[in-house]
């Protein structure tokens, strides 16, 4: 009974991912992750020894985690993300060492060899995983620098790291001792933190994605220490899913996998850009929200570009109500979404999904790029680095080679946001001073309301 109970669960995870990939069906993928939980729990209770203590654990642990995602931001979901992988590293570690403590003396078989390389892979990659996490949470949240710690020989020091620890599984399996498996948690959990602190700025959401597949992998490693298949599978899917989730964000922003999970670019994004004087003298061209309602009156076509300020300002009921409007004056509205825009996978989707924005008119950035060209206005609320044409103009830029949405190409730019500072990657947007940008500035919501209320006709000048 509780291997096919595993089995279904294992079934509605799978179909749950599944379910994930596409926004329509996004709610019925959610449910069934929910069920499959639900049945994994029910079944472990016939292998808990105290029904209090699973009863006590399940009691805090929900709970807490009900608070939490209660309270959490949408902009917030990348550190509640990252906390929560640094648990499940820790949960690795425990039940590795445990498994060790059960049983520390044995023969030394095949099985024996087995699981003790169980016990000390559990132990490493969830300490990784552990470490990594609390610094990746540390940096979405602002607590540490995400500027990236370079120094020199890093790599080299990285190599060394790993190389000691490979030697304490050899130590580990010989001897059968303790020490070298403690030792090995520490020198991965440093790496754990040189790893993520090598990683600054753009970078980051593939870590965090990252991170999540190390949590699968060491959620995997447990599952073959307390002979748990639904664990097994469950961490391989996180695992997998989480790579490949890194992969295509790494294309997106076109950097090579290797080159981030080791760390230091976005270095160059903290210097200053040496064309900032000649930005500040050129100035840039302003306007009032009237002026750009008038404009948005008169156009075929626009696109709005969402981006992190969007979020923040919780602008997307009003830019509904603002595209409805202007389709009913008989413009084309779309929006397009750049795979990284905002703070985490899909963010921009959400939020449009959340406004009742219908699919149909949101599309891809490599659907709509092209049409850029034919555009009368493309309205960038709240975005930042995902429009930044150094990324394709400037190969100094740390932003350099990431495709980005090409919204100069366009008529006329209309930008939303408070100033000319920087986003999240920390570096000078020359789009804000072409010629065929206008700035309007303030907050997104504020400004969406204002060119509603012009849009409706009801301010009198
Ligand atoms: P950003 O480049 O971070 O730019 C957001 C802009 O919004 C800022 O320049 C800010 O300018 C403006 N803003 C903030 N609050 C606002 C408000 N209330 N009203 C109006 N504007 C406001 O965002 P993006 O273009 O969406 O790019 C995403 C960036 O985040 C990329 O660098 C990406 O790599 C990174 N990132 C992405 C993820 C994922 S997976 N999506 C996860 C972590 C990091 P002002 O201060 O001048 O208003």
């Amino acid at each position: 009974m509780v291997e096919l109970a595993y089995l279904a669960a294992a079934v509605c995870f799978v179909l749950s991912l599944g379910g994930l990939s596409a926004p329509s069906t996004a709610r019925r993928g959610n449910t069934l992750g929910i069920v499959g939980m639900a049945i994994a729990l029910v079944a472990t209770l016939p292998a808990t020894q105290s029904l209090a203590a699973f009863a006590g654990a399940l009691v805090v642990g929900g709970t807490i985690g009900a608070v939490l995602a209660k309270r959490v931001a949408m902009t917030a979901m990348p550190e509640l993300v990252a906390i929560l992988h640094s648990f499940v590293g820790l949960a690795a570690v425990l039940v590795g060492v445990a498994g060790y403590l059960a049983h520390p003396h044995g023969e030394l078989d095949a099985l024996r060899v087995i699981h003790l390389v169980e016990c000390f892979l559990g132990v490493i990659i969830g300490s990784l995983t552990f470490t990594g996490s609390v610094i990746a949470f540390g940096k979405l949240k602002e607590l540490i620098k995400s500027k990236p710690l370079v120094f020199p020989f890093r790599h080299g020091v990285n190599a060394l790291l790993a190389l000691l620890t490979l030697a304490c599984l050899g130590w580990f399996v010989v001897a059968q001792a303790g020490l070298p498996l403690y030792l090995a948690m520490v020198l991965f959990g440093v790496l754990g933190v040189l790893l993520v602190m090598g990683i600054g700025g753009a970078d980051m959401p593939v870590v965090v994605s990252m991170l999540n597949s190390y949590s699968g992998w060491a959620a995997s490693a447990t599952g073959f220490l307390l002979g748990n298949d639904l664990l097994i599978i469950v961490g391989a899917l996180v695992g997998s899913s989480g790579a490949i989730l890194s992969y295509i964000m790494c294309k997106a922003m076109n950097r090579s996998f290797v080159s981030v999970i080791l760390g230091g670019f976005g270095a160059e994004a903290s210097g200053p850009d040496d064309r900032a004087e000649a930005f500040s003298k050129k100035g840039v061209n302003r306007a009032g929200p009237e002026d750009v309602a008038e404009m948005l009156k008169s156009a075929r076509s626009v696109i709005i570009v969402p981006g992190y300020g969007m979020a923040v300002a919780q602008a997307q009921h009003a830019v509904r109500e603002m595209t409805e409007l202007m389709q009913k004056n008989g413009t084309t509205v779309r929006f397009a979404i750049h795979p990284v825009a905002g703070r985490l996978p899909g963010h921009m989707n959400v939020l449009l999904a959340e406004a009742n924005i219908p699919y149909p008119i949101v599309l891809e950035m490599d659907e709509i790029n092209p049409d850029m060209v034919e555009t009368d206005i493309v309205l960038v609320l709240g975005a930042n680095d995902i429009v930044n044409p150094d990324a394709l103009e400037n190969p100094k830029s740390a932003l350099a080679g990431m495709p980005v949405l090409e919204v100069w190409k366009a008529q006329t730019v209309v930008a939303v946001k408070r100033s000319l500072n920087p986003g999240f990657a920390g570096i000078d947007n020359p789009l804000y001073y072409r010629d065929n940008t206008l700035m309007l500035f303030g907050d997104a919501r504020k400004m969406v309301d204002s060119l509603v209320a012009q849009l409706k006709g009801t301010v009198s000048h």
